[in-house]
């Protein structure tokens, strides 16, 4: 199979790549990505000599289009995904999350390849803090902020790419991601690359928010099933029951790396904060088969904080760029 990964660069794509280049050896990986602040180089080295990677934008539509023609499916991680950034300026979101999209449909519809296109729980909205209900693929789509909207519109147009023209596609959403290679403005790094270099972890409001946590490696093994099994026109949601308020997240990360767990600052709430994601991933786990390998949370932090303890070549030169961000915000 050749696969072409739009931004596996990037946090999650780069964790797609590396599995996929070490699981399936009969798949012939491209990766497409822009190599924004968030996509490096580096988080394809281990894999370098078995992936082919194109510098480029997924609104290029000639450059989407020829790599699209010599594929034959198309995983699109790409998209721009931090919330604060979005409140700072939502233009880029626009641009990538749904021009950038449209852009991969047209090339797709075009040349009749599958897709699969990796969306969040984020376009639903939030829930009450102390309800006991679920998102699944039912919910109304209710996006808070310019991130969510952008993706929530995504998400729309592969519906209709589907309904209107046929297109081959599935689409999934799926809750908080955690592990290696995440971009340290994002909340675990954040927490744990403090700590590592002498700042003080911060928490925003109370830290009652509650997210839904999944490893990296889950959601992109969740990935894979809905690619190769998926019903062509449907929606899967991922997750793997993982609620944790980020205060208790918080507490962990600084209970594993032998800190006092209330050794942080709280600091402003972010606009419009979402209180509670939660996933049922029901039709995940009994039409497809698909069940999370990483069940314990703290196992699975505990080799997250060591990779980022083994890595600081990989996260050192981004901190205080984004560290200095969060300075202006207040947060
Ligand atoms: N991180 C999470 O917890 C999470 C959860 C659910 C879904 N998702 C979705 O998964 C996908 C990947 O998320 P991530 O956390 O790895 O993001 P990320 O920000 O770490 O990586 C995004 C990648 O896309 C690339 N990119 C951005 N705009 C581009 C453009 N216009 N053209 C080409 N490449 C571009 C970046 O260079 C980067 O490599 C996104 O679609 C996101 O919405 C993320």
């Amino acid at each position: 199979m050749r696969l072409l990964v739009t931004g596996g660069a990037g946090f999650i794509g780069a964790n797609f790549v590396h599995s996929t280049v070490r699981d399936r050896p009969n798949v012939a990986v491209t990766v497409l990505d822009a190599l924004t602040y968030a996509g490096s180089r580096e988080s394809l080295a281990p894999v370098a000599d078995d992936v082919r990677l194109v510098e480029g934008d997924i609104t290029d539509a000639a450059l989407v289009d020829t790599l699209v023609a010599e594929s034959d499916a198309v995983v699109h991680f790409a998209a721009e995904t931090h919330v604060d950034n979005a409140l700072a300026d939502p233009e880029p979101f626009l641009r990538s999350n749904v021009i950038g999209t449209f852009t991969v449909l047209e090339a797709v519809r075009r040349n009749d390849v599958r897709l699969h296109h990796v969306s969040t729980d984020e376009v639903y909205g939030d829930l009450p803090l102390d309800a006991k209900d679920r998102f699944t693929a039912e919910t109304r789509y209710n996006p808070s902020s310019p991130y969510s909207s952008t993706k929530a519109a995504a998400d729309l147009l592969v519906r209709s790419w589907v309904r209107s023209y046929g297109v081959r596609a599935t689409i999934s959403n799926c809750s908080n991601n955690y592990g290696p290679y995440q971009h340290v403005e994002k909340f675990i790094p954040r927490q744990i690359t403090n700590v590592l270099t002498g700042r003080r972890p911060k928490l925003y409001g109370s830290g009652a928010n509650v997210r839904d946590w999944i490893h990296v490696d889950d959601h992109n093994r969740a990935v894979w099933r809905v690619l190769t099994d998926g019903g062509l026109g449907r929606t899967y949601l991922i997750g793997a029951d993982g609620e944790r308020s980020n205060l208790a997240v918080m507490r962990a990360v600084l209970r594993l790396m032998d800190r006092d767990p209330d050794d942080f600052d709280h600091v402003t709430d972010r606009a419009g904060h979402d209180l509670r994601y939660a996933i049922d991933p029901s039709a995940l786990r009994d039409e497809l088969g698909w069940a999370p390998e990483h069940t314990e949370f703290d196992l699975g932090l505990a080799a997250t904080i060591a990779w980022y303890r083994d890595n600081e070549s990989w996260w050192g030169p981004m901190k205080d760029t984004a560290e200095a961000a969060y300075q202006e915000w207040g947060r």
